[in-house]
């Protein structure tokens, strides 16, 4: 398969991890329940083969929402969508819109719209992004194309929007595996002040130290990780991150694991 034939996540999300996928889905144990406890854009569930059962989590609502809306909402959403320009009157009007006013698809429309034409697909203040270098990520002639993908992957995936001890408690199960990736170590406020704070950390440590399935979780490579996961299995990967206005940056990341995973 041709690199750019991948599948794709239909999102641009902060901290996404389009880059990494293809390290750690050869890594996942054989298991019967896949369950991402940190969706965001869910890049690996889009990426990896089907399982049996599947979940993804997320605590933000306007992004479960749209999950759910383009799962079980599709055509009227696409519908709606190719009405509207790439503007910044659109873009402000919808920043002025109160989600909890509008219905799930109103809010799923205004909440990928500006994600898309957003700069920088920032969740925190988000403005409008427009440069003379690259076109909007807005494109209607694919966005069908897109969505019908992820429509199609969803079918059979359930959508959870709840803080992440709830879910691996619920799902917990032997043959469960959990894909882990929180927020990054100092940058816990990036999706929203205190819904994931650094005591998290050790509250995430402590209940995954105690499951019957498996985990693998991705965090940055920083001395407080290393030391708060020691007891794990504990391996280094390269990656990339896409600065916004310095290009690409290598970094190490750490892939840490409640299991031997295979020498790939
Ligand atoms: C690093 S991102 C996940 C990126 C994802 N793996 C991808 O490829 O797009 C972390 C996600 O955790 C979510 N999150 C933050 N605090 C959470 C919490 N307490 N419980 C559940 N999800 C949380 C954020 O909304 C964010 O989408």
């Amino acid at each position: 398969m041709l690199k750019q034939d991948k599948p794709k996540s239909f999102l641009a999300w902060v901290g996404g991890k389009s880059q990494l996928t293809d390290r750690i889905i050869p890594l996942l144990p054989p298991h019967h329940c896949y369950c991402e406890v940190f969706a965001g854009a869910a890049w690996m569930l889009f990426r990896k083969e089907e399982s049996k059962v599947e979940i993804i989590n997320d605590i933000n609502s306007d992004l479960v929402t749209l999950y759910r809306v383009v799962k079980n909402h599709l055509e009227e959403f696409v519908r709606t969508l190719k009405w509207l320009l790439v503007a910044r009157e659109e873009f402000d009007r919808f920043m002025m819109q109160e989600p909890s006013t509008l219905t799930d698809i109103q809010r799923s429309v205004r909440f990928f719209y500006i994600m898309k034409t957003g700069y920088g697909a920032r969740l925190k203040s988000p403005s409008f992004g427009i440069a003379a270098s690259a076109p909007s990520r807005f494109n209607l002639l694919r966005i069908e194309e897109e969505l019908s993908a992820a429509h199609l992957r969803l079918s059979r995936v359930y959508i959870e929007n709840k803080p992440f001890q709830t879910v691996i408690d619920r799902f917990d199960k032997p043959d469960t595996v959990f894909y882990v990736d929180p927020p990054y170590w100092g940058c816990e406020n990036y999706y929203g002040n205190g819904v994931f704070i650094r005591d998290d950390f050790t509250i995430l440590r402590d209940r995954l130290a105690g499951i019957k399935g498996k985990f693998v979780m991705s965090i940055n490579d920083v001395p407080e990780i290393r030391e708060l996961f020691k007891d794990f299995v504990i391996r280094e990967v390269p990656t990339k991150y896409s600065m916004a206005r310095n290009g690409v940056k290598q970094v190490t990341e750490l892939l840490i694991f409640n299991y031997e995973p295979p020498k790939v």
